[in-house]
């Protein structure tokens, strides 16, 4: 049974790369494919959740929006896996810190995820899972950020349901675990990763502080992403 398009991606078979870099917005993987690929291709815009193909050092690379939040991430990333044949899904995200040592333009890197959603009860385990970043994609991240001179962190993250949260003390307790970043995907990303026996990577700049009044401004955030992008480019 021939499986794409797909309700939610518009592109055939064929015309997504294996390697698939990820922004929560679809402008922003707009802006990716015209600023770093060579003869970027839209490929997909159902829900203007816009997708493009093109190389990167001859590499074929793929750069779609994700959304926000879990559903969401499930969704595009599930399809991409199964319907699409993707071996590996990079998202460049942003996330609000928890942690002192995690300020502002620091890139984040997901060794794991918590999460307050119930994502992981379809796969009926007798027990709590834990959603992981591929390993080899984290080191060389790692590796390829200390070139670059960037400050990245690694550790955990959590993948929340919620943006406006009416219990405000949550995020004490998730601080208090050593948990470094708030995000919203990270957590389905990997988990659909496993189920699909492959390969995800969840890299934050920090863009607010949970327990702080400062922010980045716009030129900061645009900054701070393309350092990013950079280093996803290469995985
Ligand atoms: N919470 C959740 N997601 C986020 C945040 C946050 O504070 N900042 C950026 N993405």
């Amino acid at each position: 049974m021939e499986m794409t398009p797909t309700p939610h991606n518009g592109a055939e078979t064929g015309e997504i790369a294996k390697t698939v870099l990820m922004p929560g917005d679809p402008l922003r993987a707009k802006y990716i494919a015209e600023t770093y690929l060579e003869n970027p291709v839209q490929v997909t815009s159902v829900r203007n959740m816009l997708g493009f193909t093109g190389t990167y050092k001859g590499k074929e690379i793929t750069v779609m929006g994700g959304g926000m939040g879990m559903p969401s991430m499930g969704i595009y990333s599930y399809e991409l896996y199964h319907f699409y044949d993707v071996d590996q899904i990079i998202r460049i995200g942003s996330a609000g810190s928890l942690q002192d040592k995690v300020e502002l333009m620091d890139v984040v890197i997901a060794m794991g995820a918590c999460t307050d959603s119930n994502y992981a009860y379809q796969y009926g385990l007798p027990g709590t899972f834990a959603p992981i970043a591929d390993y080899e994609l984290l080191a060389r991240a790692a590796e390829a950020a200390g070139k670059q001179g960037t400050k990245a962190v690694v550790g955990n993250v959590l993948s929340s349901d919620i943006f406006y949260n009416a219990d405000g003390g949550v995020n004490d307790k998730w601080r208090n675990m050593g948990v470094l970043a708030v995000e919203m995907e990270t957590a389905a990303l990997y988990m659909n990763a496993a189920a699909a026996g492959k390969k995800a990577l969840c890299m934050l700049t920090i863009s607010d502080l949970v327990f702080g009044e400062e922010k980045l401004s716009a030129e900061e955030r645009q900054l701070g992403f393309g350092k990013m992008i950079e280093i996803a480019l290469e995985l």
